[in-house]
């Protein structure tokens, strides 16, 4: 059955990995799912290659950008940057432990800083059009409690943000590398749900450890959204079920086809090539497609072993699909 109207589910904004190509390579998988860039600092697009940071399919649309900064009036400048290009949501990191961030007084350790937060979101939300949204978690260090969320959220809603994403594990500044980060701090998934309880005019979005369709059920029947992480980057082929659990609605459903998203992203890497990319930038994120599937070792070990060689050619992609098919055979 179709998800309710005004739900949403969402692929996490990931460093490294939900790249343009990464994105259009799931938007082949899932058309609906609500698709979010790496973090991308508001100076880097004051500064930098605005081409290369920003640019991306129109396939990719509902497209999100995060921002990573801390200063209103640069955030602002990149924010309308960015929805000028046609992003349909801006959003800013209040998540990221990292020390590069954290030492750039960005990301996580802005949840300690409230009124800050409150003067980025306005000064964004003054700039753009679509929505300025906040991903944050439920704490940071020692301020851990509901009380401090709640009036971090509070505080934040009233200058503008109207969208909370909420990791449901608080971030530990000193002492945990940004992946311990992601798995050290409990999981407390009940913050969230007393969150849009206490604020139900807010649209609370989830995120953390969710992997399975049970769950995005049981959150989508509490909240406003899921976004989904780790699961779809290594499991992307999830995204399928995904699709038609809760996007499907009767005969607009193709059953999906992992062989037919190859093809696809073979006359990709064909198009991009000429721009110079190589061709393990694309199937570096493709190596999860199969998944759980026979011949999925083979695959991987294929692609990972020969698409990062000079010269290697879209091609590839092809000679790798019949190389499964013929030892699933044998
Ligand atoms: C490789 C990697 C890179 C990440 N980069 C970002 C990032 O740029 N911005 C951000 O807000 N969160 C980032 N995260 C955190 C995820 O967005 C998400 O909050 C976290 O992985 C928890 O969700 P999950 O359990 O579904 O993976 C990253 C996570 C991973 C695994």
């Amino acid at each position: 059955m179709a998800m309710a109207a005004g739900k949403q589910i969402s692929v996490a904004p990931m460093m490294d990995v939900t790249d343009r190509h990464c994105r259009y390579f799931l938007r082949q998988i899932s058309p609906h799912v609500r698709l979010y860039t790496e973090m991308i600092t508001a100076e880097a697009i004051l500064h930098g290659d605005q081409e290369r940071l920003l640019a991306f399919d129109p396939v990719e649309h509902p497209l999100a950008v995060q921002l990573g900064g801390h200063d209103p009036v640069q955030l602002a400048a990149a924010a309308r940057i960015a929805a000028a290009r046609g992003y349909d949501e801006i959003n800013l990191n209040v998540g990221c432990p990292s020390d590069r961030v954290r030492d750039g007084r960005f990301g996580a350790c802005l949840m300690l800083d409230a009124e800050r937060v409150a003067r980025c979101v306005a000064a964004m939300a003054e700039a753009v059009h679509v929505p300025v949204t906040v991903k944050t978690r439920i704490g940071v260090d020692d301020q851990d409690s509901y009380e401090f969320l709640a009036a971090f959220v509070e505080r934040v809603a009233r200058a503008g943000c109207g969208t909370f994403i909420v990791h449901a594990r608080k971030a530990i500044l000193q002492g945990l590398s940004p992946r311990e980060n992601r798995e050290v701090p409990p999981l407390l998934p009940e913050r969230v749900h007393r969150l849009k309880r206490e604020f139900p005019a807010l649209r609370i979005i989830i995120n953390g450890g969710i992997a399975s369709l049970e769950r995005i059920d049981a959150e989508l029947a509490l909240l406003d959204g899921v976004m989904l992480g780790r699961k779809v980057a290594g499991d992307p082929s999830f995204l399928a079920a995904v699709e038609a659990r809760f996007f499907a609605s009767g005969d607009n459903h193709q059953a999906f086809d992992r062989d037919h998203v190859v093809r696809r992203m073979c006359e990709y890497a064909q198009r991009q090539a000429g721009s110079g990319l190589r061709l393990h930038q694309v199937t570096r994120h493709m190596l999860g497609l199969y998944h759980g599937q026979p011949g999925a070792r083979g695959w991987r070990r294929l692609l990972s072993e020969q698409a990062g060689r000079p010269g290697a050619q879209p091609q590839l992609l092809l000679e790798s699909l019949d190389a499964m098919s013929m030892s699933n055979q044998a």
